[in-house]
């Protein structure tokens, strides 16, 4: 049911500087940007192997990362696990107790199926589940 790590989500203030440092002093290749309106974020792709790297800022104060950043600076944000049935583990880690932050999958990034555990029941790790 778990395919693969299929990103990890990083924050950033200054996407254009971010990319920089990871394109260019790094030397890891960018794919794309998109904006997920959803999640109120500008997103730069970077695929790492079988997994990407995803730089997050967001486009508006209020949105999710707008509140992380503000609240714990710029950093390590969510871990995707890549899922082939998420609404069925949803309701699986729900009847096991986990605390869900969606308990039913939205749209993120690249079209996918996405949604998220609550880090108060997994260690202090905001998990991200995503559908292809
Ligand atoms: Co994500």
């Amino acid at each position: 049911m778990f395919e693969k790590i299929d990103h990890i989500g990083i924050a950033v203030g200054d996407l254009d500087k971010a990319i920089s440092f990871y394109r260019d002093q790094i030397g890891v290749d960018l794919k794309n940007i998109e904006e997920v309106d959803e999640q109120k974020v500008k997103v730069a792709v970077f695929p790492v192997g079988e997994s990407n790297l995803e730089l997050l800022e967001t486009t508006d104060p209020q949105g999710p990362v707008g509140k992380f950043v503000e609240k714990k600076g710029e950093g390590f944000h969510h871990l995707a696990f890549r899922v082939s049935d998420i609404e069925a583990k949803l309701e699986q880690l729900k009847a096991q107790g986990v605390v869900l932050i969606d308990e039913k999958p939205r749209y993120g990034a690249g079209g996918a199926k996405v949604a998220f555990l609550h880090p108060r029941s997994t260690g202090g790790v905001l998990i991200e589940l995503c559908q292809h």
